[in-house]
């Protein structure tokens, strides 16, 4: 079974040059369908979750031509199906998007439910509550979502709680309704904008996406478009936090700073050091770093996303921190394992209590979802002595090259599947 070997001790140093943004592109592709023309979308992610979601938009009867690892071109013209296979569903919950997108074209939506995942139950009745207010009949049958509306009119849809999913989904099944949906506590995150950029590029007249009130005005049809992806904030965010916990010294490159700067505050709160650039930022990780709280919120509040790596970095600083995540219910699954480590984290309901300890001793580990388990890599990468992390397959849905890019920067790493291969690692970097 594949896993990640790691021998911790290394300062990283270098540049790492971060790739497209995982949850603008699935949104993104998503919504490309909704065109007859060419939509050529570029700077994706090469990731697990990407690949899976082009799958089904060709499933679905869509050409899908990749034309290298981060481009590929859509055309919707040739869609025959409405109807999304359970398969699909089954590997990521963002095929849900397809409801939203399916509807807002065609009328019509057969989206199996997504399940719920590792860090709680994910409901979607936001996104539901949005498509029956712009007037679709929406009903749950054999496990599926069955969205069919004789016209979409305009809608002023307030969410009960700010979902990023909701917020991109309902964009989507307004953009070509009858009038102006107003959107009120909307999701703000970057993600959110670069959908509705990429929206209003194909035709469609999206305002106030990144605030907390859209307004779309229906378009008679979406054409066809180019379009780079953002570069991914918790990526970037993750390799900031490696860099801090290791103690390195490393430039990351291909970022945007602005959709960083709750990460980097907290970063420098603790003692480190963060320089930005235009298009990079610089972590500079101090040798001893104080403690701090950190409290997970929508956009621009400190991403939840965001939360395992900054726990693991709060972990090798002084003293006690208080880590609260209140977006998702179940998050902090990685502290059981954190503890194999030498970690020293108590969980009361939503609120991790962190005391700092000295480093973390390597371990056989296992990666309990995709962020959990790039944090459980930093955390190797500091360690004393060897770490293997299990369940890679999460952390390949949302990182490319994850283990290329750590050892470009200096870390001993590598992904093998098997004890030999293991044992020789371990000979290799003694
Ligand atoms: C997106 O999930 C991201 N996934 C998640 O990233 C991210 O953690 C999350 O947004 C928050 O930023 C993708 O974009 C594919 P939400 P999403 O709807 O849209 C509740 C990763 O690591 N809620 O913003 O599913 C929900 O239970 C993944 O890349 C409802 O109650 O998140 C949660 O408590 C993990 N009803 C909160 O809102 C709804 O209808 C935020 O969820 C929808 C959501």
């Amino acid at each position: 079974m594949e896993q990640y070997i790691i021998k911790g001790g290394t300062p990283l140093s270098g540049e790492v040059t971060i790739s497209g943004a995982k949850n603008a592109a699935l949104g993104i592709l998503a919504a490309a369908i909704m065109s007859d023309e060419d939509v050529v979308v570029e700077n994706l992610p090469d990731v697990r979750d990407i690949n899976v979601m082009l799958e089904a938009i060709m499933e679905i009867g869509a050409e899908v031509d990749r034309r290298d690892r981060h481009t590929v071109r859509i055309n919707g013209r040739s869609i025959k199906e409405v109807s999304v296979d359970d398969e699909f569903i089954r590997r990521i919950r963002a095929s849900y998007y397809f409801i939203g997108a399916l509807l807002g074209k065609y009328r019509h939506a057969r989206v199996p439910l997504p399940g719920g995942c590792n860090i709680g139950s994910r409901p979607i009745d936001q996104h539901i509550k949005g498509f029956k207010a712009l007037g679709a009949e929406v009903r749950i049958e054999s496990g599926a979502v069955m969205a069919d509306a004789d016209i979409l009119r305009a809608a002023h849809i307030y969410f009960d709680v700010v979902s990023v999913g909701a917020t991109i989904n309902v964009m989507m099944a307004s953009v070509m309704a009858e009038g102006q949906t107003i959107i009120e506590n909307a999701a703000k995150e970057p993600h959110i904008v670069d959908v509705a950029n990429f929206l209003n590029s194909m035709g469609a007249n999206i305002r106030g996406a990144g605030t907390d009130t859209i307004r779309i005005r229906g378009v008679q049809k979406l054409h066809g478009t180019e379009y780079a992806i953002i570069p991914d904030q918790i990526e970037a965010g993750t390799f900031m936090c490696m860099a801090a916990a290791t103690r390195g010294n490393v430039l990351i490159k291909n970022v945007i700073p602005k959709h960083l700067e709750a990460i980097t505050a907290k970063l420098i709160e603790m003692g480190n050091e963060v320089v930005e650039y235009d298009e990079a930022v610089r972590v500079i990780g101090a040798a001893s770093q104080r403690h701090t709280d950190i409290k997970t919120l929508p956009y621009p509040g400190f991403p939840t996303d965001m939360q395992p790596q900054i726990s693991v970095t709060l972990s090798l600083a002084e003293g006690t921190s208080m880590v609260t995540e209140s977006i998702f219910e179940n998050r902090f699954k990685y502290v059981d394992e954190l503890a194999r480590m030498g970690g020293n984290i108590k969980v009361e309901g939503n609120v991790a209590v962190i005391d700092g300890i000295r480093n973390f001793s390597g371990a056989t580990v296992s990666a309990p979802d995709l962020r959990a388990g790039a944090a459980l890599v930093i955390a190797g990468l500091a360690a004393e002595g060897f770490t293997a992390v299990e369940e890679i397959g999460y952390i390949q849905r949302g990182y490319e090259n994850f283990e290329e890019k750590i050892s470009a920067i200096g870390g001993k790493i590598e992904l093998v599947d098997s004890e030999r291969e293991a044992a020789k690692f371990r000979l290799r970097v003694g």
